[in-house]
């Protein structure tokens, strides 16, 4: 693509633009007629107050908005970042790829001359990108947005439309309708399971909880370390016993034989994390019940009892809603560390370090640490607007691929909402403000509720304890890792991208005389 090349030369004109105050129908109906993907929202003075795209009108009839009774103002991206004719085209495709918009207003002054879309840029920095073989490496976005690196069966996040799948099948119907069990077959076997196919499932899944020998008490050991710490010591527990059970490479190992070792560790899983917690606590460990699923099993180990329907039931949803979501940073990990043919402890260990960030998996106990420190409704405006103004993340909210509602936190908030209790309330109330001062504060970022937010308030209604919440997002989510190794194994090839080299110039001279002593007191010794 030209570095000349202005945004002028790509953009739509003149711009479509709608009232804020007119129906989703009737931008609709414009859109259709002009036969474009978005619009320019103009208020009554004829100032742009946002952008309104198909996508959003896809978003919200599938949120239950009437058509004929909403009003683009509802739903429109407020504020949107704008362009202007003379800037160039680059500089757009890098808004393009760092904000996820997909269209962008383009200004003549406070007059919206045009509209581009992705769709525009995409189609000439396709044409000017192909580089020979043989060339200097294209830099790929930071943070690999936007890239596809692998291709899967396992399942899709659809960042714009709050929807993500496994094996094709919403993950929140499944969620709401299915056992752990049953999804995790789906995840790793490729497909739902009839009666017979589950019970095999389940006798297998139940079986494959048993220790091996010698790590009981390796476990005691662990948990008996100074500054215990439950994710780290699962990560620990996790490298132990997969070398305990003889982990091979995946490498040397045939799909099914990869399978089966993938649903050893996966079973392991909730019983080190549990045997390490009660050991911490100075309690006696707790053997799975074996006629107890998967949630249950792992309330019954951690508390010593069984658990209420209603809670067991609770944990299972956020479990099955937390199994997978496509190529996110610990699958990636886990597909890396597969590649090279290693074992499957290995890369589950890795996938494990890769969740423990709080940009990652470390973040519902902080949320909660939030709602602690706003402490009663009436303080949580002013609070969430200083830890804006300091430059603080509000933990909870915002992603990399949603920028709509997160699936995860609607169904949450469900779950959370029917358990009750007044920390629900709070938890509402702050969201809410929440949604408003970044609204206010950040614009144009769409940041919404993500997963963590109620997944604390659904944990800690049922029981587990604030250190528990990331290594129990580890426990589902090994289902996940489980089947993207499978995966990988079974069609491998060595995951090994090039960086881009920004230092001095190379080759560099050594500076004169540079190491003449070491040599001379090598040469001495
Ligand atoms: N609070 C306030 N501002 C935010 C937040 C947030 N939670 N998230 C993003 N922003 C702002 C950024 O400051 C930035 O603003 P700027 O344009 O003024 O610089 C803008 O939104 C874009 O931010 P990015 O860093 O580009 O967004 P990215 O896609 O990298 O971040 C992330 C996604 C890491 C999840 C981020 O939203 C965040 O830190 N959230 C809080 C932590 C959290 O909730 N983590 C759990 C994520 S869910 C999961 O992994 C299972």
């Amino acid at each position: 693509m030209s570095d000349a090349m202005t945004v002028a030369a790509l953009m739509h004109r003149p711009a479509v633009v709608v009232r804020d105050s007119i129906t989703l129908s009737q931008a609709s109906q414009t859109l259709d007629e002009a036969n474009v993907g978005a619009a320019a929202v103009l208020d009554g003075d004829g100032s742009l107050v946002g952008m309104v795209s198909e996508r959003d009108l896809l978003h919200s009839v599938g949120h239950g908005h009437d058509p004929h009774a909403t009003s683009v103002a509802e739903v429109m991206t407020r504020n949107p970042v704008r362009l202007t004719a003379s800037d160039s085209v680059q500089k757009a495709l890098e808004i393009f790829r760092e904000r996820r918009f997909r269209h962008l207003p383009v200004m003549d002054g406070d007059h919206v001359a045009g509209i581009l879309s992705i769709r525009h840029v995409v189609r000439v920095a396709q044409i000017e990108e192909v580089k020979p073989a043989g060339s200097a490496p294209g830099l790929a976005p930071r943070g690999l947005e936007g890239v596809a690196v692998a291709e899967t069966a396992v399942g899709d996040v659809r960042g714009e439309e709050g929807f993500f799948h496994y094996r094709g099948y919403n993950a929140v119907e499944l969620a709401r309708r299915c056992s752990f069990e049953q999804v995790w077959h789906l995840l790793v076997e490729g497909d739902l399971p009839d009666d017979d196919q589950l019970a095999a499932f389940t006798r297998l899944t139940v079986g494959a909880r048993k220790l091996p020998e010698g790590i009981a008490d390796l476990l005691r050991g662990i948990a008996a370390l100074p500054n215990y710490a439950p994710l780290a010591a699962l990560r620990s527990a996790v490298s132990i016993t997969s070398a305990a059970l003889g982990s091979q490479p995946t490498l040397d190992l045939s799909p099914s034989q990869v399978r089966i070792d993938c649903l050893r560790m996966a079973a392991l899983v909730p019983v080190l994390l549990m045997r390490l917690h009660r050991h911490a606590q100075g309690l006696q460990p707790v053997d799975p019940d074996p006629d107890l699923g998967y949630a249950a099993a792992y309330l019954q180990m951690l508390n010593g009892e069984r658990p209420t329907e209603a809670q067991a039931r609770a944990l299972e949803q956020y479990l099955i809603l937390t199994m997978d979501h496509g190529f996110n940073s610990s699958t990636f990990t886990s597909r890396v560390i597969t590649s090279t043919g290693s074992d499957i402890g290995s890369a589950l260990t890795g996938a494990i370090g890769a969740l423990a960030g709080p940009l990652h998996g470390g973040a519902p106990s902080r949320a909660l640490a939030m709602l602690d420190a706003i402490g009663s409704p009436d303080r949580a405006e002013e609070y969430l607007r200083a830890e804006i103004g300091a430059g603080q993340r509000l933990m909870g909210f915002g992603h990399r691929v949603y920028k709509t509602d997160d699936p995860r936190s609607t169904l949450l908030r469900q779950v959370a909402t029917e358990l009750g209790g007044d920390q629900v309330d709070f938890a509402s109330h702050v969201e809410r403000t929440a949604l408003k001062v970044l609204e206010e504060l950040k614009p144009g970022r769409r940041l919404y509720t993500n997963v963590e937010f109620y997944a604390g308030v659904v944990m800690n209604s049922v029981g587990v304890p604030r250190d528990m919440f990331t290594p129990t997002f580890a426990c589902s989510r090994t289902v996940g890792w489980t089947a993207a190794i499978a995966e990988q194994a079974a069609n491998n090839r060595l995951i090994r991208p090039s960086a881009l080299y920004v230092g001095p110039p190379a080759p560099r001279e050594l500076p004169d005389g540079y190491g003449a002593a070491l040599h001379a007191a090598s040469v001495a010794g």
